[in-house]
């Protein structure tokens, strides 16, 4: 086959949910019906454990897991589907956003009771800011939910997007008795409580047909019947072209516990999704089905298992055909490189691979050469954009408690940082180091691999900031005068860019309107 016939048949894509709406139970339906792994439980989730929270090595062991499950690949109705695993513990968000630059689509669970959670917002709206096609899959309608047209209406306000139901719950909690599937016609019936018997599916391709009072009753069916007019009126049409854009989300119910609306789902997914997108470069736009290969490192993974230590970069393919032993260009390195054992993800066996295609991913061993957003190709000079940080939520200085140990302390940061553990900020007044990160958590993270994989010492000091901003001028007067005025709250991030650090919203704000010449971003690239 071809490299058009491959990337053609490749659909990568992310699921994103907060903790609990049920990622880790449809991601591993997604792969029976796949036939990826036989049974239920094969899976582990790498969900972090509430009683974990202060237990960072305990995390770090269910996250050593989670590298098995980074990618997890299986065939479907002619497809190689790709899914990427999405931290869910908000401590590790920045994972997330960062995988979510690697993916060509997003299916985001919400749980029917509980509705959209924070986790859930923040997330779709890194999707949002990049157009990223979403489905949305409303999960646990066997449990007692909220009204679903009460739900649609939360979900479109609070994460901003235009839905489309494709399918619609017959009943809901006790009462559930199935979907009415809009993308297919028919109506697939619940079987209460046989958690392993494969529901009923009937076709109807029409809902006023009296055999659907007979299947659910009178009174379910005139209802769903009221209700699926109504949701003409209020809801757009399916528009392919729409959803592609990232304007128009498709919307599916069902319980991934009891397998219910997973197929469903799946079935309109390999129909509608997009196959790998083209990505931009500072220098141009790469197509995928250019024959020389490029890609991108959108993740790093440490181990820090001292028996075990090693690092993998994952690198998603944009162009061409990666090929196992063959001289790759490190853009940033300026340096030519030969990867002899890169490896793909399927299911939960890692295996070694002679070449991958566009929307592959493949985890690269790494000894500290790469740092995420790092181009490879076969010697074009391109640098991949839109793999931007974005602002930490806590920040503390950074001090060396060990005077003897000071350049493996600066080491040890350096390549956390290129792993993007959590970002390195410094003081332009006086050169202190502060470190940001979006989770508490990350600074035990930091200070015990410090120590056990550098042998150096740190030791923090609290640092009051708001949100760090990556400030853009359209003014050079007002930039000095800025600069001038808030010097004591300037740094420079990794890069060189200038950052404010704000102290508070309030300060923000009043900077913003006193400089309205300057833009204060929450990320880096803008
Ligand atoms: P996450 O990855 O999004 O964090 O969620 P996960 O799939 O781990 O699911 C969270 C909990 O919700 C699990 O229960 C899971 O069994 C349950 N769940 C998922 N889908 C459904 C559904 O359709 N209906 C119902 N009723 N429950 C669902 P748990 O008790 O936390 O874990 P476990 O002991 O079952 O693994």
């Amino acid at each position: 086959m071809g490299l058009l016939e491959e990337l053609k048949k490749r659909r990568t894509f992310g699921i994103v949910s907060h903790p609990d709406a049920g990622k880790t139970t449809l991601t591993e339906k997604l792969l029976l019906f796949g036939g990826a792994i036989q049974e239920a439980g094969a899976v582990k989730s790498n969900k972090i454990k509430k009683t974990a929270t202060s237990d960072f090595m305990e995390i770090e062991k269910q996250r050593g897991i989670s590298v098995a499950t980074s990618v997890m690949g299986f065939e479907y109705r002619g497809k190689q589907i790709n899914i990427l695993d999405t931290p869910g513990h908000k401590d590790f968000a920045e994972d997330t956003y960062r995988t979510l630059t690697a993916v060509d689509s997003v299916i985001v669970v919400v749980d029917v009771a509980k509705g959209v959670e924070t986790q859930t917002e923040k997330l779709v709206e890194v999707c949002r800011m990049r157009a990223t096609p979403i489905m949305v899959f409303i999960n646990k309608l066997d449990r007692e939910g909220r009204d679903a047209f009460d739900l649609l209406d939360e979900v479109e306000k609070k994460l901003g997007l235009r839905l489309c139901p494709l399918s619609w719950p017959i009943g809901m909690g006790k009462e559930f008795q199935g979907v009415y599937n809009l993308w297919e016609n028919n109506v697939q019936l619940f079987l209460g409580n046989n958690k392993q018997k494969m529901s009923e599916t009937i076709a109807f391709t029409d809902v006023n047909d009296p055999a659907l009072d007979g299947r659910i009753g009178s009174k379910a069916a005139d209802l769903l019947r009221e209700e699926l007019e109504l949701l003409q009126g209020v809801y757009p049409s399916f528009q392919k072209e729409e959803y592609l854009k990232g304007d128009l989300c498709p919307v599916f119910f069902g319980s991934a516990l009891n397998n219910f609306g997973v197929q469903e789902l799946l079935n309109c997914f390999v129909e509608i999704a997009p196959e790998p997108q083209s990505k931009a470069a500072e220098e141009r736009l790469v197509l995928p089905e250019e024959s020389k290969f490029s890609g991108f490192v959108f993740k790093i993974h440490a181990n820090i298992d001292p028996n075990h230590r090693s690092r993998i970069a994952f690198v998603k393919i944009v162009s061409g055909v990666f090929e196992r032993n063959t001289p790759y260009f490190h853009v940033r390195e300026g340096k030519t490189l030969k990867f002899s054992s890169p490896t793909t993800f399927l299911a939960s066996k890692r295996s070694v691979v002679d070449c991958a295609y566009p929307g592959d991913i493949v985890g690269l061993p790494d000894t500290g050469l790469f740092r995420i957003g790092d181009t490879l190709t076969e010697g074009e000079n391109l640098h991949y954009t839109g793999i931007p940080s974005f602002s930490p939520e806590h920040f503390r200085f950074v001090n060396n408690a060990d005077p003897l140990k000071s350049k493996q302390l600066a080491k040890g940061i350096d390549q956390l940082m290129d792993e993007g553990v959590a970002q390195l900020f410094t003081l332009m007044v006086n050169g202190r180091k502060i470190i940001g990160t979006v989770g508490a958590l990350q600074y035990e993270v930091i200070q015990y691999r410090l120590e056990h994989e550098y042998g150096a010492k740190c030791s923090y000091e609290p640092f009051s900031a708001f949100k760090a901003c990556w400030v853009e001028s359209f003014d050079n007067a007002q930039l000095e005068e800025f600069k001038k005025l808030k010097q004591r709250y300037l740094a420079e991030d990794k890069y060189g860019k200038m950052v404010f650090l704000a102290d508070s919203l309030f300060s923000l704000q009043m900077t913003q309107e006193k400089f309205d010449k300057l833009v204060f971003h929450m990320k880096s690239e803008f």
